[in-house]
């Protein structure tokens, strides 16, 4: 595979262009279920005595095809490493929601470039949802040729196809389609661990004005109901003690059947009669968060009181430009609903601070509302313009230092109030389900509370996929320790 012979007529043939414009004409065409899933059996000893590495970044969605990916690597005979040295493949799963995600990546082709040139057997992969950005293919094919595939967050499956082409083909193979995304099913999965992921739909057409999300992961679209609570009933069977199902908005699930009426809430409640121990979901979009799902969440038994509710802003003018249909009172008024149907409900939320035009008013509304909600937790960014969205062509007068000072007090605002919360748990027995050894003290336990709240405990690793109760003895301002009282009875779920 000589780089020099990869021009832009050679990976023409291949490559389908990602459009921003494209994805903003979304369509109403019907989405296809495919279950005909295989490896061709041509491609299945294809990885013999070969080693991948998959570096990921973002969030549980990408995590998640990370673990497809996976799965089908090893189903072609692949086998995992850490070491860079050893491995023969490694596809970096890339993430575009802000401007450091992307420098991270581009700074880690800087540094894989040398090993390629070293070794160049080596086979590089990009994906993920920077490769459905235009710019970014663009800049990969123009700067970066020492890349061997492209391929978008529509195209995962067809990585035993693409990674054939790769190998035996001098040029760039790039194929990211722009098109909406279909749905398919009985991909390969490697899970490992206690937590399971689980997609219940993809996609987003919210159209936040900030976010880039809607573009590089298509139209939304849910998974088959029928679908979903089958893998759920397996992951259960398997012994998996906790599920997360993910979308980037769980509550719009099932808005785009249109032969039955089955939504989120009715969803949850087939899953809670399943006996899989604990199950959370995430992302709660709080436009469509209606009341038959807080009536099903306020039964609780396998449904967590932990719900992660993204506010991105305390002003209804900021909420407004950033097309999130909803207002601060409107928020507000969600809240004390969930929250007097789920008195001990734990909430966490995200927040971008200096967003184009924000005053310094505005601001002061974002913290009053954190203050006034009592969040235990939140992910806090400062607002990052990303190209083709609407917002980003809107007029910027707020500073950078005001920005960096504004994050920096929402910050030390969180951390009070964390720390508030933790010390209500101070002499309390909670329910924790144990998940691993902690990373800073091989002798303590790493667990979580039913409100997701991290404790540390010492105990042996038998416990580990356990639920155990612990009684708080020390509270710090992001995770408590405790010590372990006894083993759960059998559960009432
Ligand atoms: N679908 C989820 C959010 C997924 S992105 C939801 O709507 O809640 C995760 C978070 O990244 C968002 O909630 C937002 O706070 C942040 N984010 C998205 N785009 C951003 C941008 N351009 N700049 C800064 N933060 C951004
Ligand atoms: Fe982005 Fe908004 Fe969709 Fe969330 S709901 S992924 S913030 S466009
Ligand atoms: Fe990033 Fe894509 Fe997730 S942009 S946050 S990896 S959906």
């Amino acid at each position: 595979m000589t780089q020099s012979t990869k021009t832009d007529k050679d990976y023409s043939i291949y490559f389908q262009p990602p459009s921003l414009k494209d994805a903003k004409k979304r369509g109403k065409e019907d989405i296809q279920v495919h279950y005909d899933f295989s490896i061709p059996e041509e491609l299945q000893g294809f990885g013999k005595d070969k080693y991948y590495m998959i570096r990921t970044y973002g969030c549980q969605m990408n995590e998640h095809d990370t673990e497809t990916m996976k799965g089908m690597l090893e189903a072609m005979g692949f086998q995992s490493t850490d070491d860079k040295q050893q491995a023969d493949l490694i596809l970096l799963n890339t993430c575009a929601i802000r401007e450091n995600a992307e420098d991270k990546v581009f700074g880690e082709l800087g540094h894989l470039k040398t090993l390629k040139t070293e070794r160049p057997s080596l086979l590089l992969g990009v994906c993920g949802c920077m490769s459905q950005e235009e710019a970014v293919v663009n800049r990969i094919t123009q700067k970066h040729p020492f890349v061997d595939m492209i391929f978008g967050t529509h195209n995962i499956h067809r990585l035993p196809q693409l990674l054939k082409e790769a190998y035996f083909s001098k040029e760039m193979v790039v194929e990211v389609w722009s098109k909406e995304g279909d749905i398919i099913e009985n991909l390969p999965k490697k899970r490992e661990g206690v937590k399971a992921w689980v997609n219940i739909m993809y996609g987003c057409d919210k159209f936040c004005t900030y976010c880039i999300v809607p573009y590089t992961r298509g139209k939304e679209r849910s998974r088959r109901p029928q679908d979903v609570l089958a893998e759920v009933r397996d992951l259960a069977r398997q012994g998996f003690q906790e599920i997360m199902l993910l979308g980037q908005n769980v509550n719009a699930y099932g808005k785009d059947f249109d032969d039955i009426d089955y939504r989120f809430g009715d969803l949850m409640n087939d899953i809670s009669k399943i006996d899989i121990p604990r199950v959370r979901f995430t992302t709660s979009h709080p436009r469509d968060f209606d009341d038959h799902l807080i009536e099903v969440l306020s039964r609780k038994g396998n449904l967590m009181e932990h719900i992660h509710l993204p506010v991105q802003s305390g002003s209804s003018a900021i909420l407004k430009k950033m097309s999130r249909k909803y207002t601060r009172e409107g928020f507000l008024e969600l809240v004390a609903k969930i929250k007097k149907a789920i008195p001990d409900v734990v909430l966490t939320t995200d927040i971008i601070v200096g967003f184009p035009g924000e005053t310094d008013e505005q601001f002061e509304e974002t913290m009053s509302l954190v203050r006034e909600v009592q969040f235990d937790s939140a992910f806090t960014f400062i607002y990052s313009p990303r190209d083709g969205t609407p917002a980003a062509a809107m007029e910027d007068n707020v500073p950078e230092t005001v920005k960096k000072e504004r994050l920096q007090r929402l910050n030390e605002l969180l951390t009070e109030l964390s720390l508030q919360s933790n010390q209500k748990l101070q002499n309390q027995i909670v329910e924790v389900l144990v998940e691993g050894q902690s990373k800073n003290n091989p002798d303590m336990l790493s667990a979580r509370t039913r409100t997701n709240k991290l404790v540390h405990f010492k105990g042996g690793l038998e416990l580990v996929g356990k639920r155990v109760q612990v009684l708080v003895n020390e509270v710090q301002t992001w995770l408590v320790k405790g010590e372990l009282i006894k083993k759960s009875d059998k559960q009432a779920i």
